[in-house]
């Protein structure tokens, strides 16, 4: 961890910063071959550096791409239920969007911070892009604890959040999905999560250091606190995250594909871009435990 963002050149990969604060882009390295030991561990080093991390023209079928991700953690199948999943592949699901299937994914989130056991690792490979639009902003959240005064970090610490799958999905705009065949896999994903805690900062083992670990989306309230002073709290830390110098803007090309570290980043899906067509694959990489504080 060098918590310099500089250009490096590692013994099997390049790796170039885009931001000071987050994001790099690695290139020398073809995904749809096996990887050795020594080019995995160089990649995980750049993404515990640069939290998201970027490879150009990666040309992948599904199952390379589980194959990669299973590189760095279990790599669970994947309910039908928010996203449809592959048919080659039952680890990848599918993001589509185009005139019919609007985007609704422009929501501050952590993939599965709803769950007891939340996602390490997102592995999304961009299959179709549109000619403009369908940006994704990602946020550093080291940097966005960093930045908080001393007292607040103060009045931070040991608490909990409880994070609830039915924050987002209740939303209006995510009525759709409780439709028809889909209401079936949606009850079961609700009942599969029930409302969780995990703690407002978290301390990443392989770096020591602290990370502000909530989103809008998921993120209800804070145990302990009044109902206002929670909801006073998390509006304060909504609005700190938005702040440009924790963030990078990437402008997805067709062949990208990203990894980014969900315990210390939260995403954003742009949605200006409907009734273009958008197709991204996911695959997501567990922890091995349950978030510590
Ligand atoms: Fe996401």
């Amino acid at each position: 961890m060098t918590g310099v963002a500089e250009a490096r050149t590692c013994r099997h990969i390049s790796v170039r910063p885009i931001n000071p604060a987050i994001g790099a882009e690695i290139t020398d390295v073809d995904l749809g071959r096996e990887l050795d030991a020594a080019t995995a561990a160089e990649i995980l080093d750049a993404i515990l550096d640069h939290l998201v991390v970027f490879f150009p023209d990666q040309d992948i079928t599904p199952d390379r791409q589980a194959a990669f991700a299973r590189r760095f953690g279990d790599v669970p199948e994947v309910p039908d239920s928010m996203f449809r999943v592959h048919p080659d592949n039952p680890c990848v699901s599918v993001l589509e969007n185009d005139a019919e299937r609007p985007p609704t994914v422009n929501n501050w989130h952590s993939d599965y911070s709803f769950a007891a056991r939340p996602d390490f690792l997102s592995v999304l490979h961009a299959r179709s892009i549109p000619d403009v639009g369908g940006d994704t902003i990602w946020v550093n959240m080291y940097a966005a604890y960093e930045a908080l005064t001393d007292p607040m970090k103060a009045h931070l610490a040991g608490r909990v959040a409880t994070h609830d799958f039915m924050k987002l999905y209740e939303r209006p705009f995510k009525r759709h999905l409780w439709k028809g065949e889909r209401f079936e896999y949606m009850e079961a994903a609700r009942l599969e999560h029930p409302p969780v805690g995990h703690p407002v900062v978290r301390t990443i083992p392989e770096t020591g250091r602290r990370a502000l670990y909530i989103n809008e989306s998921f993120t209800r309230n804070i145990e302990d606190l009044d109902e206002r002073e929670s909801a006073s709290l998390l509006d304060y830390l909504f609005e700190h995250i938005r702040t440009p110098e924790f963030q990078i803007r990437y402008r997805w090309e067709p062949g990208t594909l990203a990894v980014w570290d969900n315990r210390v980043t939260v995403h954003y899906a742009v949605a200006d871009y409907h009734p273009r067509h958008r197709l991204m694959h996911r695959v997501t990489v567990l922890n091995h435990e349950a978030p510590q504080a």
